[in-house]
């Protein structure tokens, strides 16, 4: 089944997805769909439905008596019955569409945790229809698809009631940045940077620009205005939403001030607790809820086992956070221009470096293995202490080989990351130094170091040195 030319990428989920729904089994089939909000997992299945000649049934914030109704009007339309079928419970529902013909499938519920948050009992009463299905032998296609990613998460795990019964399990993710740069028909690396520092790779926000991607650097700044700083642009009020949305969660103020903290560089749990003025043990509950919902993430320590930090995994999260959270008056009001004016400082420090950092452990992912010598392990970033000069080294980019039991643990690269520098001799005495402490540890025979920069390197140095500018950074599309 061929994808729609209106869907960008997503060849792999799309090839998955229509597998899914056109394979014929004798027994009845559970997909599940989640991801974060806005990452285009209607656009998917709404677009499966209509070419399987499926039911797509959009769930909404509804009491259970209106959501059955509205699943009934749907069923029924789908069916061209004439007059809808009428639920009282759950139960029935679910019994009607188990016993509905299979060849008018699949059967798509979109915004799912919408039903079961109001109908708790709705897993279960799917459990109990899909094994009965099972032993008659009936083969109905059910795709559950939602965003709440708490709730999507703990529909298959543990001793969940579905738990065990699906045949697809799809997370909907951002583009890859190098996806980004010709998502947004961008051609100068640069900008793509610059861009994605802003709006990441969620492909809503394309749209919610209006479709206005800017030209060159030089309208970067006049572009920030146009679209993320701009009232009339749904842009500026999606980091807002994004959290309220999300989380569905009651104080939302410490959340905010959570992720302020870490957008602000206040990486450890220690540090953020600090920020917000709370104890550490009283942020926890937060940390996880923010982490399971996917807008923060836990980056660990490569070197020091337990000592991870958070990272704002939404780029507009932390652009919102430093850039526009404090100003949010003079946004309103249309003063974007002089907002970002005095802004700009704060966005060069706190949010593009730390992003550019970020895109550089992504490359090393997508880098071809014989960069690194092998295809990596692990990708992180790590602090090795100096003790004889009482100091640390934070390595941005480090690349582990697989680990293989009994055997000291391979360095495959240490590298420095610096968006905004010339990068030349004494970056790599740094990654030399480091290198000669982790031969302690670790095995570093074979370490390349690597110098990535955004603003080009010394004429003069090392050739066994890699140095990956922002060209190369994404030349690794495949
Ligand atoms: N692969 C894609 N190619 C082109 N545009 C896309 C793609 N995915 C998403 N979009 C754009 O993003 C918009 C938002 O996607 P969609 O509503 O499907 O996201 P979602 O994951 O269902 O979000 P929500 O959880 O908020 O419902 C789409 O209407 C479309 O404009
Ligand atoms: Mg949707």
């Amino acid at each position: 089944m061929q994808k729609p030319a209106s869907i960008f990428a997503r060849d792999f989920e799309w090839a998955n997805l229509a597998q899914f729904a056109t394979t014929v089994a004798d027994y009845p089939r559970l997909g599940v769909v989640s991801g974060r909000r806005r990452q285009g997992k209607t656009y998917l299945i709404e677009a499966l439905a209509d070419l399987t000649g499926g039911l797509y049934f959009g769930a909404t914030e509804a009491t259970e008596t209106e959501s059955l109704s509205l699943f009934g009007a749907a069923l029924g339309d789908h069916l061209g019955q004439p007059s809808p079928p009428r639920f009282d419970t759950w139960d029935e529902a679910v019994r009607f569409l188990f016993a509905v013909d299979p060849a008018k499938g699949p059967f798509v519920i979109d915004e799912f945790p919408y039903l079961s948050k109001v109908s708790p009992a709705l897993p279960s009463i799917f459990q109990r229809e899909i094994d009965r299905a099972a032993s008659a032998g009936r083969r109905t296609n059910l795709l559950l698809c939602g965003s709440a990613m708490s709730v999507m998460g703990r529909l298959l795990s543990g001793t969940a009631p579905l738990r065990g019964r699906a045949n697809l399990e799809m997370v909907i993710r951002p583009f890859d940045y190098w996806l980004a740069k010709q998502f947004w028909e961008i051609d100068d690396p640069r900008l793509a940077v610059l861009v994605h520092s802003v709006v990441g790779g969620t492909p809503a926000y394309r749209r919610f620009a209006a479709d206005d991607s800017p030209q060159s650097v030089d309208d970067f700044d006049d572009w920030v205005v146009r679209t993320a700083l701009n009232p009339v642009r749904p842009l500026l009020r999606e980091a807002r939403y994004l959290l309220e949305e999300e989380m569905q969660v009651r104080d939302s103020a410490l959340y905010h001030s959570v992720l302020a903290a870490v957008a602000a560089g206040n990486r450890t749990r220690g540090g953020i607790a600090n920020f917000v003025g709370r104890k550490s043990t009283d942020i926890g509950h937060h940390l996880v809820v923010l982490e399971d919902s996917g807008l923060l993430r836990i980056q660990p320590d490569i070197f020091r086992a337990g000592r991870a930090i958070y990272q704002v995994a939404e780029p507009l999260v932390t652009f919102y956070q430093v850039v526009m959270r404090s100003q949010w008056g003079a946004l309103e009001s249309g003063r974007a221009q002089t907002v970002w004016a005095a802004a700009k400082t704060k966005y060069w420090s706190q949010v593009i470096g730390p992003h550019y950092e970020q895109l550089c452990r992504d490359f090393a992912l997508w880098a071809p293995p014989e960069l690194f010598g092998e295809l990596p392990g692990e990708i992180g970033a790590g602090v090795v202490a100096d003790r004889a000069r009482r100091g640390q080294i934070e390595v941005d980019v480090v690349v582990m080989a697989a680990g293989l039991p009994g055997q000291r643990r391979k360095i495959l690269s240490l590298g420095e990351a610096k968006w905004g520098e010339v990068m030349g001799r004494r970056h790599v005495e740094r990654l030399e130094r480091a290198r000669q402490l982790l031969s302690r540890d670790y095995d570093t025979s074979e370490t390349i170091l690597a110098c990535y920069s955004g603003a080009g390197f010394e004429p003069d140095l090392d050739p066994a040195v890699l140095t990956i500018g922002l060209d190369d950074l994404y030349a690794v599309a495949p």
